[in-house]
């Protein structure tokens, strides 16, 4: 639990400078899972800081994002895609080729395939060393809305009508929104070596509490990463409210 967001978003940037910079010692590339929304802006904030003022080169990173609105091309304003670039790629020297988002434009019949080329990608660059997530109304994990099981794999997925409600604003409107969305499974994420959540704020208190302290129920995706070695919980005082 940090003071906030700030504070949190760069204790975790030092750790993804380690991370960088241990990889790169042993000759091998890291491999970072990334998550869109307002909670890793600081986080990602920080990433750029340490670009531009303390050397931290991103050439032999690869990045693979958890998500990506089915329906939206990349170059759509609210795609994941042009987000990740605006608040992130855009400003550090990753290669365009290192990075990977799920396509929101893969037609009806090819999605199958191509989340399955995603998953086969991941493994392919050696696993992802640490997943960030956020975590939603619902306790989405990516956007895994409930009813995702424990093993679930990249997959087209409807979105629950709470997400597209807090997405409204976005998109001018809850008729805008995206129905669908492709998203990495709850599987794929528990396969990361390292996870860390992030979550400020009083709104998110009760979902961290039940992600946290609650029985492990396909009800609350986050409720999942108590299957996991390494995962953990990067949260301000405001998100921490909820914990006994
Ligand atoms: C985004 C994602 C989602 C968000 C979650 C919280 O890639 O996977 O799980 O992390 O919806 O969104 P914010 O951060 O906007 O509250």
């Amino acid at each position: 639990i940090f003071p906030d967001s700030a504070a949190a978003a760069k204790a975790l940037a030092q750790e993804v400078k380690l991370l960088i910079e241990t990889k790169n010692k042993a000759g091998k590339p890291a491999v970072l899972g990334m998550a869109t929304g307002s909670t890793p802006v600081p986080f990602y904030r920080e990433l750029i800081r340490l670009h531009k003022e303390a050397g931290l080169s991103f050439k032999n990173v690869i990045t693979f994002n958890l998500d990506e609105y089915y329906g939206l091309s990349s170059d759509h304003p609210e795609s994941y895609s042009k987000f990740m670039a605006e608040q992130l790629f855009d400003h550090i020297d990753i290669p365009k080729e290192n990075i990977n988002l799920p396509s929101g434009t893969v037609p009806g019949d090819q999605v199958f395939n191509h989340c399955r080329q995603y998953e086969e990608k991941i493994e392919a660059a050696g696993g992802v060393d640490l997943q960030i997530l956020g975590i939603g109304r619902t306790g989405h994990i990516g956007f895994n809305e409930p009813g995702s099981s424990r093993d679930s794999l990249t997959r087209r997925i409807t979105l629950d009508r709470v997400t597209r409600q807090d997405a409204a604003s976005d998109f001018r409107g809850e008729q805008n929104v995206p129905h669908f969305a492709i998203t990495m499974g709850v599987g794929t994420i528990l396969r990361a070596r390292k996870l860390v959540l992030m979550a400020w704020g009083e709104n998110k208190a009760s979902m961290v509490a039940k992600a946290i302290e609650g029985p492990m129920t396909e009800a609350i995706s986050a409720s999942f990463l108590q299957d996991h070695p390494d995962a953990r919980f990067f949260i301000d005082h405001g998100a921490s409210r909820e914990l006994t």
